[in-house]
């Protein structure tokens, strides 16, 4: 495996970060996530393979995802040492309570219903949600303190001075090693970021956000805001949700294709995508490799790339993970994925 530092921070991640939104509840949004004792098998592969970054949140599955990965660091001895946990706040954590598993963002999906709701002060980024949230992570995690705590989205309903001194305090506790920032506008970023350096607090040092060779966006405006503040880019969904992992026509024939419709974030298949799904294959079957080393070759041969966040619901997942960090794409290859790109409607992001 290899390591490099997030950002301009001292902190050395695996060049995969593995995406535990694929461990949790079936009974969740997430109906096609792997429950617990598979989900352990992958995250033992994923670390013996030297993988040593996390990525969970306080609302995949209601809290689920953290209490597995909490529970496979100590049945898999990892060593806190050498691992990086990283969650998230903002959402809000719904209840399980025998068969009931509510899902607040998707029954009550504004302030005020949730607020009507039984959920006044669990979400969003206030002072008091930044603490009760990161305390709930570490009891469900089992750890004394987290390495990245990112803000999942932007709260348009807390003063951003609010939420930076937070989490500078946060960070000052000793809960928390570093902080991040998660899908938003490069101005929104700009405003957080500026406003802890204002005051010599802690500022975000990497940006979870939706990048992979069908959605490009963030190239636009993020990327360079990123470089502007060292900041480490590690993406979601690098594989379009499996999108780029097999023929395009083969796209619902997988459980998470199945149940997008076939489609990526509401939004219907574009000429571009079917173009830049075929490309992909082209290159594996030249290359002798998966679509989904491809793809995530393709991520990782930007230079602005710290580590995609893959999301493995089987153990061979892992190891093509690994192995697309090894492989290089020659730059007619990454090129002939690029020009095929068409920009589309921003998606992702809160407000
Ligand atoms: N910050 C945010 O707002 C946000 C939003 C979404 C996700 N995330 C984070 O990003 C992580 C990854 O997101 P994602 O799951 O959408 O990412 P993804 O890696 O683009 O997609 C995962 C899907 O790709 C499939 N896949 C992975 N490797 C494959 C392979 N070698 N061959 C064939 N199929 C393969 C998986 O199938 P199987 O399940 O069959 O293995 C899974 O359905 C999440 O777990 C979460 O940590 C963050």
């Amino acid at each position: 495996m290899k390591y490099v530092t997030l950002g301009d921070s001292g902190l050395k991640v695996s060049r995969i970060c593995v995406g535990c939104m694929s461990f949790g509840d079936r009974r969740g949004r997430f109906s096609w996530c792997v429950e617990e004792e598979e989900a352990g098998h992958i995250l033992e592969a994923c670390y013996q393979a030297g993988i040593n970054f996390f990525d969970t949140a306080n609302g995949y599955s209601n809290g689920v995802s953290e209490l597995i990965l909490g529970r496979a660091i100590k049945k898999y001895c990892m060593r806190r040492e050498n691992i990086v946990i990283a969650t998230k706040l903002w959402a809000p954590v719904g209840y399980i309570k025998g068969d009931e598993f509510e899902d607040p963002l998707t029954k009550y999906p504004a302030p005020d219903l949730l607020d009507q709701n039984g959920y006044v002060n669990a979400y969003g980024l206030s002072r008091k949600h930044i603490f009760d949230s990161v305390d709930a992570s570490l009891k469900r995690l089992d750890l004394d303190y987290i390495d990245l705590l990112q803000i999942h989205r932007f709260d348009p309903n807390t003063p951003v001075k609010e939420t930076m001194k937070a989490l500078h305090d946060i960070v000052e506790s000793g809960k928390v090693r570093y902080i991040g920032a998660s899908s938003m506008w490069a101005h929104q970023l700009l405003e957080m970021q500026y406003t802890a350096r204002l005051h010599g607090w802690t500022e975000f040092i990497s940006m979870q956000n939706l990048h992979n060779a069908v959605y490009r966006e963030e190239e636009r405006e993020m990327v360079p805001a990123l470089a502007k503040f060292g900041m480490g880019m590690i993406p979601w969904s690098p594989l379009s949700m499996g999108y780029l992992a097999r023929p395009y026509q083969e796209y619902t024939e997988s459980e998470r294709g199945q149940k997008m419709g076939g489609k990526f974030m509401g939004k219907d298949l574009s000429d571009a995508d079917i173009k830049i799904n075929q490309k992909i294959e082209e290159i594996a079957r030249k290359r002798g490799t998966s679509m989904a080393v491809v793809a995530l070759a393709w991520s990782l041969s930007k230079p602005y790339m710290t580590a995609p966040i893959v999301g493995m619901g089987k153990i061979e997942r892992v190891e093509e993970a690994c192995r697309a960090v090894e492989f290089e794409l020659s730059g007619d290859e990454v090129q002939s994925i690029d020009v095929l790109y068409t920009p589309k409607e921003v998606v992702g992001i809160s407000v």
